[in-house]
């Protein structure tokens, strides 16, 4: 009952200040959904700044997704020789020449900024970086291997414009680099970083700086996951090499909340990503109109008529993807038996609690999968996904909250660094949830005791 009053004591004041709530986050610009205008393909990025997103190192067709989502320009921090093709759980990774003819054919800028020997704290490299800039168009995908060195280059830079810019925004200095690289599960508190990070903002060495609490350390081996708090993690739809390195990284299980081939004894396929082709929320098709998937359909909704074939493969004779198994899509749109298949044969358990795109939330909803989702966090890391990371944030920074004992200002604070804002003005459906479902695990914890 406490709780309730203290809800409507913040409804209340949020009411009366006629401004949404304000809470304290620990990002460097107020973050938005990741993956610009393309959620669906581009979930993984982590938006710094609306100019500057941070990534892994990418495979062709995530090159491509990232041009297909908005970005005009690719940095990776380190050139790949042409010795050195990558492998992600079976996916090629291109050297720095292919990827450079790939993001050419997307129509995007690439370049490559260092040695892969070179000394990647160095204050050379945060000056290369402050070279290049102005001849990148905006905004940038910045990746290294892991999403962990550009990270550190990127926000150096900033802090470095921070203290010799008086017009540079946003500022970043130490306090505020260490928690917010704190947020993103990544650590620099190593001595000889924070020396670099002393020398570029001008300031004392941070003593005992905050470091994040995600479990496993390496974690990043899956750089895709966006961290929410110790072993839960979250994003959007997992390919087939993924669940491998998922398995490698320590993880113990995957929760897919997408929908399945039939829901409630009707067809429920939600779409999947494909190449060249925007990104439609249904699947199937009525009187008037065939299903996406049809090649009619496809042709009129293809984001760019110029490309080439070459530009879906060299065997392809036309420029746009009519299907995604690499994504566990077939012929009709994704399929979640497919993924299942997939993820059996692994370690890994797998849970499937399907929740509809756009659902209201209310906090009967989350009571029913409460206890599945406590007891998969008991096992170990998991991974929530569904599409684009909307459906699994929402239920999984709440999860993480009530697991971990965290408080109703905590989860606002955690989803928003995610880039989803809940608050009563914007989605005041999760809003009611996340009160709701505090005010019953607090009673729940009375009776108990
Ligand atoms: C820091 O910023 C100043 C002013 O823009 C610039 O002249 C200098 O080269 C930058 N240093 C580094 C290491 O990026
Ligand atoms: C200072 O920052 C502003 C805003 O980001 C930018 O437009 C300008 O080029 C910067 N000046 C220098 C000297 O780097
Ligand atoms: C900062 O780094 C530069 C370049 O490596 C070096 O010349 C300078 O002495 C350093 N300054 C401090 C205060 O450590
Ligand atoms: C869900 O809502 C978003 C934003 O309002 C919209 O773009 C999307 O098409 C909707 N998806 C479905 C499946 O209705
Ligand atoms: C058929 O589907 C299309 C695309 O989703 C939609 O715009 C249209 O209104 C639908 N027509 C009918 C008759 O439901």
């Amino acid at each position: 009952m406490e709780f309730q009053n203290v809800c409507t004591w913040l409804v209340a004041i949020i009411a009366t200040s006629a401004s949404s709530v304000t809470v304290q986050v620990d990002t460097a610009v107020k973050r938005q959904p990741p993956g610009l205008k393309s959620p669906m393909k581009v979930w993984w990025a982590k938006e710094l700044t609306p100019d500057f997103h941070i990534a892994g190192r990418l495979t062709e067709r995530q090159i491509k997704y990232a041009s297909e989502a908005g970005f005009r320009s690719i940095l990776s921090l380190f050139m790949y020789e042409t010795n050195d093709g990558g492998n992600f759980g079976g996916e090629y990774l291109p050297t720095t020449a292919e990827a450079w003819a790939t993001a050419h054919m997307a129509g995007l800028q690439y370049v490559a900024l260092i040695g892969g020997n070179d000394d990647w704290t160095s204050i050379d490299t945060i000056q290369r970086f402050h070279d290049v800039l102005p001849a990148l168009r905006k905004p940038i995908l910045l990746h290294c291997d892991r999403g962990y060195t550009i990270t550190f280059v990127t926000l150096m830079h900033m802090a470095n414009q921070t203290r010799h810019n008086s017009s540079f925004e946003p500022k970043i200095y130490s306090h505020n680099f260490y928690k917010i690289t704190g947020a993103m599960g990544l650590d620099f508190t190593h001595d000889d970083m924070k020396e670099v990070v002393a020398n570029v903002t001008g300031e004392p060495v941070v003593e005992k700086p905050p470091k994040h609490n995600c479990e496993p350390e390496e974690w990043r081996d899956f750089w895709l996951a966006h961290p929410i708090s110790k072993n839960w993690y979250m994003g959007g739809q997992v390919r087939k090499c993924d669940v491998k390195i998922l398995e490698q990284t320590g993880f113990k299980a995957i929760i897919n909340m997408r929908l399945g081939v039939t829901h409630n004894g009707q067809p429920s396929q939600e779409p999947t990503a494909l190449l060249n082709v925007k990104d439609e929320p249904t699947t199937y098709g009525n009187s008037t109109t065939p299903p996406r998937q049809d090649l009619k359909t496809l042709e009129t909704n293809k984001i760019n008529e110029h490309h080439s074939s070459d530009y879906i493969s060299k065997k392809s004779r036309i420029n746009y993807e009519t299907e995604n198994p690499l994504e566990f899509g077939d012929d009709i749109g994704y399929n979640e038996d497919a993924e299942e298949e997939v993820v059996m044969k692994t370690s890994l358990k797998y849970y499937h609690i399907p929740i509809p795109p756009n659902s209201t939330f209310t906090a009967s909803m989350f009571s029913q999968i409460r206890d599945t989702l406590i007891q998969a966090g008991q096992l170990g890391p998991v991974m929530l996904h569904c599409s684009d990371g909307r459906r699994v944030a929402y239920f999984g920074v709440l999860a993480a909250a009530i697991h971990e004992g965290h408080d109703l200002n905590w989860a606002l604070k955690r989803v928003q660094e995610l880039g989803f804002e809940v608050s009563p003005d914007v989605q005041p459906d999760v809003y009611k949830m996340y009160c709701e479902s505090f005010e019953q695990s607090h009673s729940f914890k009375n009776e108990e005791l």
